[in-house]
């Protein structure tokens, strides 16, 4: 097949570079949005009078028959056209004749792939933000039921202070909000359209671009050719959003793996979102947790590659920018395949409570409160501080725990010390305690979750 830009050519390509240059193989993803996008262009230029209505009418019928063609998997794409454009541009010459050589009046692929890759981005961003909404509500499900489950709260993976299994979860609700708002801010730069910016210096032809962007439901038109075909910030923005999802799922499922060990026991992960070993009869993995804490590594590499990819690029586009797509589909499916599976495996596990509060009443974490309590007394808090400590190692010799003192004990370390300390040290009464707005007390806890719900309405 001869090439769509054959002309000033006198040797055929050699059958190497073919293959190396082409990128149907992937970018055949786009072809709705490359199709879109034709209709969008045809249309316009059959309006302003660059082609006849007719002729836009010809190639607009074609182009809707190739999606139909293509959707139906009655379309094999040639990889010695290419690409997903010049596919398309081939199948609708050979199907509609001389006429469909008129679609590429005024453009580019340059411009073309850029408006691709922002349509097919677009409709990503919104499902993956409908999947992060999905968790969220899940998450706050499963916080509504933990208000009183106790559970210590850890520093340097030492227990610390105890909190509630809901305060846990909405940190991480905390944390899918702002990926979700990240999200819509990386969409309101993704959708602006591209074009009519050409090969990078636009066109003498009088196109009505505000037209284009309508029918094609974008926002905003792009203000400069030379960045319109160069720039993929959008990509580097999502792929960095993303890299932040994929962080925060790690970190929680580095927690549901800890949390599934015996040692911990914290939760059971259910059948359906574990496997077994194929040597150890016993064994329950929670291979999905560490899957995605894997996965992310991926994502992180795509941000990177991109990052790299583009750094030393000259105005405006250059071949090296055909790399930007495995990079971007890489992060999507990766997000999209990761949001799938966890959110059901978190809905699903089982939480050992009385483990978790068993936890919590062992490691002191209730030692802070009995500094506080010293302090509520007028005892200087640092001076509180010591004594507490003396009080921990006091114990530690004696293998018991804050709440087994007696009260003759205690007063031997200070006589601030009476009676109503044995109420203040109860880990659920430590946890219920700590009111402060953005704390685990079971009423703080429902205040924040009444403030990310009403985030989710507006987010
Ligand atoms: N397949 C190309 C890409 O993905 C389309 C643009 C090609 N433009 C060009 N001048 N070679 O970037």
């Amino acid at each position: 097949m001869t090439k769509l830009w054959g002309g000033r050519f006198q040797k055929t390509t050699d059958h190497l570079v073919e293959d190396f240059h082409s990128s149907i193989s992937f970018d055949q993803r786009l072809y709705k949005q490359d199709i879109q996008g034709s209709i969008a262009h045809a249309t316009m230029l059959g309006r302003v009078g660059v082609i006849s209505p007719e002729e836009a009418g010809q190639i607009v019928e074609g182009l809707r028959e190739i999606l139909k063609e293509i959707e139906e998997g009655n379309v094999e794409f040639d990889v010695a056209a290419e690409d997903i454009h010049m596919n398309v541009e081939q199948l609708l010459t050979a199907k509609i004749g001389a006429v469909g050589k008129k679609l590429h009046t005024a453009r580019s692929r340059n411009d073309q792939v850029a408006v691709d890759i922002r349509m097919y981005l677009k409709d990503e961003i919104k499902e993956i933000r409908s999947q992060l909404r999905e968790l969220v509500e899940t998450l706050l499900n499963l916080a509504e039921q933990h208000l009183s489950t106790v559970m210590p709260g850890y520093t340097h993976m030492q227990r610390a202070q105890p909190i509630t299994l809901s305060h846990h979860l909405m940190a991480y609700v905390q944390m899918f909000l702002r990926d979700m708002d990240r999200l819509a801010d990386c969409y309101r730069r993704t959708d602006v359209m591209p074009l009519g910016s050409g090969a990078l210096a636009g066109t003498t032809f009088p196109l009505d671009r505000e037209y284009t962007a309508e029918l094609l439901g974008f926002a905003a038109v792009s203000d400069n050719s030379l960045d319109a075909v160069s720039d993929r910030d959008f990509a580097v923005e999502f792929c960095a959003a993303s890299s932040l999802i994929m962080m925060h799922l790690s970190r929680f499922c580095e927690e549901i793996i800890l949390w599934a060990t015996g040692e911990f026991a914290f939760i059971e992960l259910d059948d359906a979102y574990s496997t077994g070993s194929s040597i150890m009869p016993q064994k329950k993995n929670p291979d999905v947790a560490e899957l995605i804490r894997g996965k992310t590594g991926r994502v992180y590499g795509d941000l990177l590659g991109l990052l790299t990819m583009l750094k030393g690029l000259p105005m405006a586009y250059n071949k090296d920018m055909q790399e930007d797509k495995e990079a971007l589909f890489d992060a999507i499916d990766t997000v999209k395949g990761c949001l799938l599976v966890f959110r059901p495996m978190v809905a699903t596990m089982t939480v050992r409570k009385e483990n978790m509060a068993g936890a919590a009443r062992g490691g002191f974490t209730n030692a802070t409160d009995v500094a506080d309590y010293l302090a509520k007394k007028g005892v200087p808090f640092r001076e509180a501080h010591e004594v507490v400590g003396k009080a921990v190692f006091y114990c530690l010799q004696h293998q018991k725990n804050l709440e087994a003192l007696t009260l003759e004990e205690y007063q031997a370390l200070s006589p601030a010390f009476a009676e109503d300390i044995y109420a203040a040290i109860g880990v659920e009464y430590c946890a219920a305690a700590r009111k402060v707005r953005g704390g685990p007390a079971p009423e703080a806890v429902q205040q924040a979750i009444g403030v990310a719900k009403a985030r989710l309405r507006e987010i």
